[in-house]
């Protein structure tokens, strides 16, 4: 069932400047004005600028409980809310990292093993790379379906992934373009806002939410880590969703490959129980806490199991072969990696000096791509699927000088762009010292499900 509950708004006569006034002195915003201002940016009456100005005074200011929640609701109700009204539809989200790609792992493991998934996704934002981008290195894949095929696709094969349409949550579409450009996107009720006003649209019974802290993630600490993990889990329960906040760790990058098609492989290749560790084993918790929170195991633990069967019996890799197919692309590139555009230039990028790898800078490493074209400068620029980066020592790894720490895919007009990222990787994306470091965080540090009822 698709509930058409656009909220029409009664006309106010505020002033979008007096309102900006009271959120420049740190004077908390009435449901109305939010409403107001809201629906008017996502129609057009209010411009870019003084959205911007709302955003960066949020940012600055902060959000109470209750404005984080007028925001939220004043982003959901600015488009369609579906209501599948069924336990087993359950999705995931992630505050974004960077090589985050376990959205094409566990959404294949969760229908395999029963779950319903409709992943609505994003594109690119900041340093960060976004689902939909990634997708598309597959040719003919279709990320634009109508909410209608959405429908029609989860109910014959349990998983659907789209790009955020014109219909969910229009507001948060126009206001995450802005974040991106106007350096507000790392601020607690925005983040709460953005992400669950288009969750809550999707009509998901639950919820499970990987929220990123460390170096390369948007919450640079646990506090704040955790700040937003409360945050996100009242809004899911004051709309009557269960809900796993798992924290994890993004110090580094999430697996080896950052770069949209060597992603896609790399994940391929997790499917067919070749991954890396650190990405399979979260790509099984998170699928395990869906295949909980839809009532299919007894437990996490359970769901967990239930997910790594569907690895070894291959039935994740043919889900995910059948999702392809479904949205008009083709299933041999689950067979064939050279299908894929991959750049055919390869630097390797040697160890200075041997020792451990203490730390790599993530935000470093996800910048690059975007200089080589692999994510976006400004909205309307196009993606280059291949091109890309491999790393292949990770922290508390031993390294010995001169021997390969990463490989960079490239273009013959790009060698020295290729050349400059090298050698920043090699000064400043990496710290190699003579000792293991004394603390290497966990993957998952803490994990809290919430059930509504
Ligand atoms: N992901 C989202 O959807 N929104 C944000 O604000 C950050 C990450």
């Amino acid at each position: 069932m698709i509930k058409d509950s656009i909220i029409k708004l009664e006309s106010f006569n505020y002033s979008p400047y007096q309102i900006l006034q009271k959120k420049r002195d740190g004077i908390a915003l009435s449901k109305a004005e939010i409403e107001w201002f809201v629906s008017s940016y996502t129609s057009g009456d209010i411009p870019d600028y003084q959205m911007a100005a709302l955003l960066m005074a949020i940012y600055l200011r902060g959000m109470n409980v209750e404005e984080t929640k007028f925001l939220t609701d004043a982003m959901l109700y600015s488009g369609k809310v579906l209501d599948f009204a069924d336990q087993k539809v359950i999705d995931k989200h992630s505050t974004g990292g960077v090589g985050d790609k376990t959205s094409f792992i566990l959404g294949p493991i969760a229908a395999a093993c029963g779950v319903k998934v409709p992943m609505i996704a994003g594109r690119g934002l900041g340093h960060t790379g976004g689902t939909v981008d990634k997708i598309e290195c597959i040719e003919n894949f279709n990320t634009s379906l109508s909410l209608e095929e959405l429908k029609h696709n989860l109910e014959k094969i349990n998983i659907v992934l789209i790009g955020q349409t014109k219909d969910i949550a229009p507001a948060d579409k126009k206001i995450y373009a802005l974040r991106d450009v106007t350096a507000t996107v790392e601020s607690i009720p925005l983040i709460t806002a953005s992400i669950m006003s288009k969750k809550l649209a999707e009509g998901t019974s639950g919820i499970v939410m990987d929220i990123k802290t460390g170096s390369g993630a948007f919450m640079k600490n646990l506090k704040e880590a955790k700040a937003l993990a409360k945050s996100i889990r009242n809004t899911a329960l004051r709309f009557n969703k269960n809900i796993i906040t798992m924290l994890t760790d993004m110090n580094q990058p999430l697996g080896n490959a950052v770069g949209n098609s060597l992603e896609i492989i790399e994940c391929i290749e997790t499917l067919k129980g070749k991954g890396p560790k650190d990405l399979t084993d979260l790509s099984l918790s998170l699928a395990g806490g869906m295949i909980y929170l839809a009532g299919l195991a007894k437990n996490l633990d359970a769901g967990i199991k239930m997910a790594k069967e569907s690895i070894k019996n291959k039935n994740a890799l043919e889900k995910f072969r059948e999702l392809i197919i479904a949205q008009g692309g083709s299933g041999d590139y689950i067979d064939d990696y050279t299908k894929f555009p991959v750049a055919k230039n390869v630097m390797e990028i040697k160890a200075q000096k041997s020792g451990y790898i203490n730390q790599i800078d993530g935000i470093g490493i996800g910048l690059s791509l975007v200089d080589l074209g692999g994510g976006r400068k400004k909205s309307t620029d196009k993606i280059d699927y291949s091109v890309g980066i491999i790393v292949h020592k990770k922290i508390g790894d031993k390294v010995i000088k001169g021997h390969p720490i990463a490989s960079l895919y490239y273009h013959s007009h790009q060698q020295v762009m290729a050349q400059e990222i090298c050698y920043k990787y090699q000064q400043e994306y990496v710290v190699i010292k003579s000792k293991i470091p004394q603390h290497i965080s966990p993957l998952i540090i803490e994990t809290k499900i919430d059930w509504s009822k």
